[in-house]
């Protein structure tokens, strides 16, 4: 589509915002009476991160949080996102509020409105306390959905006065598929395709019953969810590869976005599962629920990377447990697929990043385009970023790459805007450089350089300004009226 008098600048009211998650920045990680969470227990185990990182003390963000909020400040950040991390509200996951943990996110939210910046929360970005996977394997059972809602009300009760954006549940599609196929994120289950099904049900349920939750007791307060949205091209255009992105879609993406904005699974996918037996159970009432759900969302959260190429994958073919690169070492992942429906090799047409994701800024507007006609719902992305090695030199860091990835999404964004997606927010991934889960620190994605290394004890934690830092300042307060020049 060609629109041919484009307006110059982004809405008046347009988010220009930055993101982070609780266990990739806060660190203190046994302080003032948080609990243990899953990711605490996991990354000790050996050979599941690189180089062994954790985010114990992460980029201490817990201690220099007044810093980084004047930092944002003096970019001019609209809004914030950030998530909770639910072992600092609740040590145990259910139980007795740890006020403790309330203190700090109120200072947090204060902070930020202090200083113009609208805060939007994450309830949940994968940190699930250990104690409810100690007791009743966490999300695999049906328990999860009250002390999950249980939690998420506690959240909105105290601190839903001030906070009016809520992101409910950060990409389930991640960590559901890393943790029940792949085996890569907690609890490391290969494969299991039957309760990666069932726990996604119960996802759905925690997410449904928060929105609804929320909105009984702030009718103004927006909500949605954040889905990791990879659109898939077709490879080539046989009717299987045809076919294969069908599924594709359908599996890999329909799925997690029908029930947020439709509330109910895509057909085809349903009749798959059941031909495989591995379709979820439902309990009485849930489908009401969902559907009450979707009716009160209010836009479709986006966590945008890449795109994927859909590729028909015989039987016999590849499965979803093959090598990721965590070292950056370009070139070392592996094609994953579903046999018999698709799997997705690299698009021989773009660039990737060090990581081997690829780098596809129109990607981005293909999804505000998709989302727009399949659920004409506002969109908020969540996430958008490039990780790289960044180099601090004589007090500097350069990072031209990284103004040129962001520069050329808000282009498409743009685009998608003046095509009429109606797009919210824009959360560049990350504020500061912070935790890559599996990556470690090397693998950096923020406006402001951390100086820390793999090991704990190595580097100041002190907080350097890149080059992208001044870029953005300088994109917000001229509302990306001269992102094209
Ligand atoms: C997303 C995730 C973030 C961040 C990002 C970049 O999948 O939500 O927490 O790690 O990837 O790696």
């Amino acid at each position: 589509m060609y629109i041919t008098k484009p307006n110059k600048e982004f809405p008046s009211d347009f988010l220009w915002g930055s993101a982070s998650a609780a266990y990739q920045v806060e660190g203190a990680w046994d302080e003032d009476g948080k609990g243990r969470s899953v990711w605490d227990e996991f990354v000790r185990i050996p050979g599941k991160t690189f180089k062994a990182t954790t985010g114990d003390k992460a980029v201490d963000h817990y201690h220099r949080m007044e810093e980084d909020v004047r930092l944002m400040k003096e970019m001019g950040l609209k809004t914030y996102r950030f998530s909770i991390a639910w072992t600092r509200i609740f040590p145990d996951g259910n139980g007795e509020v740890n006020e403790e943990g309330v203190a700090f996110y109120n200072r947090l939210i204060d902070e930020l409105i202090n200083n113009d910046i609208t805060p939007m929360i994450t309830v949940y970005h994968w940190d699930l306390p250990q104690a409810l996977e100690n007791e009743y394997g966490g999300w695999e059972s049906r328990h999860i959905v009250d002390d999950f809602v249980h939690y998420a009300k506690t959240l909105f009760e105290r601190f839903g006065d001030r906070v009016k954006h809520w992101i409910v549940l950060n990409e389930q599609n991640v960590f559901t598929a890393h943790g029940w196929l792949m085996a890569t994120h907690p609890p490391g289950k290969v494969n299991d395709r039957k309760t990666f099904y069932q726990v996604n049900h119960h996802a759905f349920m925690a997410h449904a019953k928060s929105v609804i939750a929320l909105k009984s007791l702030w009718s103004d307060a927006m909500v949605g969810s954040s889905f990791a949205f990879g659109p898939s091209y077709a490879k080539s255009d046989k009717p299987e590869d045809a076919m294969a992105k069908m599924d594709y879609d359908d599996l890999q993406s329909y799925y997690w976005m029908d029930v947020y904005g439709y509330g109910r699974y895509p057909r085809a996918a349903l009749a798959q599962l059941r031909s495989e037996g591995v379709a979820p159970v439902f309990e009485e009432g849930d489908e009401e629920i969902l559907k009450e759900a979707a009716q009160l969302v209010d836009f479709m959260g986006v966590n945008y990377y890449q795109t994927c190429v859909a590729e028909y994958n015989p039987i016999d073919g590849v499965g979803m447990t093959n090598t990721m690169n965590t070292t950056g070492k370009k070139g070392t992942s592996t094609v994953q697929g579903v046999p018999g429906l698709y799997k997705n090799p690299q698009n021989e047409h773009l660039p990737t990043t060090d990581w081997d994701w690829t780098i596809d800024p129109e990607g981005l507007r293909f999804a505000c385009r998709d989302i727009t006609s399949r659920y004409d719902l506002p969109i908020v992305i969540s996430e958008n970023g490039l990780g790289a090695f960044d180099k601090l030199e004589e007090g500097k860091v350069h990072d031209p790459y990284r103004i040129d990835y962001l520069k050329r999404h808000l282009i498409e964004l743009k685009k998608a805007i003046d095509e009429g997606c109606r797009v919210l927010a824009y959360c560049t991934w990350s504020f500061t450089d912070l935790l890559s889960w599996l990556n470690g620190y090397q693998k950096r994605y923020g406006f402001v350089y951390v100086d820390r290394e793999e090991d704990e004890n190595e580097g100041t934690l002190n907080r350097i300004p890149k080059d992208s830092y001044y870029w953005y300042k300088y994109t917000i307060e001229t509302n990306g009226a001269e992102l094209d020049v």
